[in-house]
């Protein structure tokens, strides 16, 4: 396998990549036009990214604070072909180790129920009902405790 990095998007072109494949894999397929991708918390949020030594865009995710001892996880979202070879697992257990080192003691996410079996993978439980997206994609609150 390709050696694979995780990195923050830095410059304009790789914040446009970064987007672009969270609108392709969690938006697009519901018709939601582009910028339908983003929301006011990406401006205080951890992005991160996963490349290969090519550094094509492989996946993507971001963290950010609900409060002081509280992570958040949204928009994981891996490119079609790389999913299921450890892309996400890789994203996850970095901002996972991000949000440790800045002293959350837990993190939560909406996980859709396409994906709970992920999430249930990397010790999170379900806590109670998400949001609901687009009146159809039903989430569940899922929670990890951090040691
Ligand atoms: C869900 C997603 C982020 C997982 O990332 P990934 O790179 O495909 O997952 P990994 O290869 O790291 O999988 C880790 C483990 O979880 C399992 N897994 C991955 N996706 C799964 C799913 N949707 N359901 C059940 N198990 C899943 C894998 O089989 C693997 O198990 P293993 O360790 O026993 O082999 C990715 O598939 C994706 O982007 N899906 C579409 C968008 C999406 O649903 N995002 C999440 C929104 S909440």
């Amino acid at each position: 396998m390709t050696r694979i990095t995780i990195i923050e998007p830095s410059s304009p072109d790789e914040l446009d990549r970064y987007y672009q494949l969270r609108w392709k894999i969690l938006r697009a397929p519901w018709n939601q036009p582009p910028g339908s991708e983003r929301d006011p918390l990406d401006e205080r949020s951890t992005h991160l990214m996963a490349v290969n030594s090519a550094r094509d865009l492989l996946g993507v995710g971001r963290l950010h604070f609900n409060s002081i001892r509280e992570g958040q996880v949204r928009y994981m979202a891996i490119a079609i072909n790389n999913q299921r070879s450890g892309i996400g697992t890789l994203i996850l257990e970095t901002l996972e180790d991000l949000a440790r080192r800045l002293g959350a003691a837990r993190i939560v996410v909406d996980a859709r129920e396409s994906a709970i079996g992920f999430y249930r993978k990397r010790g999170y439980r379900p806590t109670g009902p998400g949001h609901m997206l687009f009146g159809q994609i039903a989430h569940i609150r899922m929670r990890k405790i951090l040691r």
